[in-house]
């Protein structure tokens, strides 16, 4: 941001634009740094569209890397454990200022669709896991996040937002895109593909699937307490999971709390019939001829 500028600048502003992607100004104006970013081979990158789990799957890959020690896990925000790569925000540290003092072997977050991120990771054969969840529990959970995240417009209506939503007019751009450009890198050998849904119906299933990806065995009680540790209603009451601990200027957890709901399937309590043809004919259209699915429940 801009030298002077304070954290209530970026309240309520309208989204930017990044080669075309609609994104917070601030984090345009951090884009040259984000672009330059060096990567280190023994980074693991966690890319996600908003919303889809992010914060579950960083909280589960925290725990296999301190062997499912819940003190160790609890030694910082996890916004702070695992570094928002594009974040910039003014008075916060950025995204690629902290990941530069963090140690090694490092875990990184971005929701950068698949031909936005920089170039370093590729080069340095960077493991990337990847989580996707169906969009009708995607635009739900987004529209309560920017009411509760401010740096977001105002999201107007349910109804609106769903149009906002579909158009690619939110922050990040098209859901569609993000999860159809990610999944065509799919049968890279460094990139594992996931669901939530698969995770709300098989956690640990889910979890051997990251320990088989990252060459890493660990015992059967330690899976079980990275389990435990990993809960929605664990997370929701550890400080460290659950953001509390970000400025309210930002976050407004009495507007909705970042770990709302953690169900598939939310979606039903807010879409209309109506808008619930709209929704598939949209989506019938935006996935046709991907072998990419989605199930809408669980
Ligand atoms: S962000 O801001 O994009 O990083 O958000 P992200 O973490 O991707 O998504 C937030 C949603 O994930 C839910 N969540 C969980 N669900 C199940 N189990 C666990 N442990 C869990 N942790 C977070 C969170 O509640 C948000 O979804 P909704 O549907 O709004 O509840």
């Amino acid at each position: 941001p801009p030298p002077g500028m304070r954290r209530e600048d970026v309240v309520r502003q309208d989204l930017g634009s990044l080669h075309g992607i609609p994104l917070y100004k601030c984090f345009v104006e951090g884009w040259p740094q984000v672009e330059a970013f060096q990567a280190r081979p023994d980074d693991l990158l966690i890319a996600t569209y908003p919303k889809s789990g992010t914060t579950w799957l960083s909280e589960i890959l925290d725990m296999i890397y301190h062997d499912g020690d819940v003190e160790k896990c609890r030694r910082d925000a996890i916004f702070n454990r695992v570094p928002f790569l594009e974040m910039k925000a003014p008075e916060m540290q950025s995204g690629v200022e902290l990941l530069e003092k963090t140690p090694s072997p490092r875990l990184v977050k971005t929701h950068l669709p698949v031909q936005l991120l920089p170039t370093s990771f590729q080069d340095k054969g960077c493991k990337v896991i990847y989580m996707a969840r169906n969009p009708k529990d995607v635009v739900v959970s987004y529209y309560y996040f920017y009411h509760m995240a401010k740096i977001h417009p105002h999201p107007g209506t349910l109804s609106e937002f769903l149009e906002t939503f579909m158009a690619g007019k939110v922050a990040y751009g098209s859901w569609y895109e993000h999860v159809r450009g990610w999944w065509e890198k799919k049968q890279e050998k460094q990139l594992l593909y996931l669901f939530y849904e698969d995770m709300k119906k098989d956690p640990r299933q889910e979890v051997q699937k990251i320990l088989r990806f990252l060459g890493k065995e660990v015992a059967e009680g330690t899976v079980a307490r990275i389990l435990h540790h990993t809960s929605f209603q664990e997370m929701r009451k550890n400080p460290a999971a659950n953001y509390e601990t970000m400025p309210t200027t930002l976050m407004d957890h009495s507007l909705s709390p970042f770990l709302r709901k953690g169900i598939s399937g939310d979606w039903k309590n807010h879409f209309t019939v109506a808008q619930n043809e709209r929704f598939d004919q949209h989506y019938r259209e935006h996935m046709a001829g991907s072998d990419l699915h989605f199930q809408m429940e669980v």
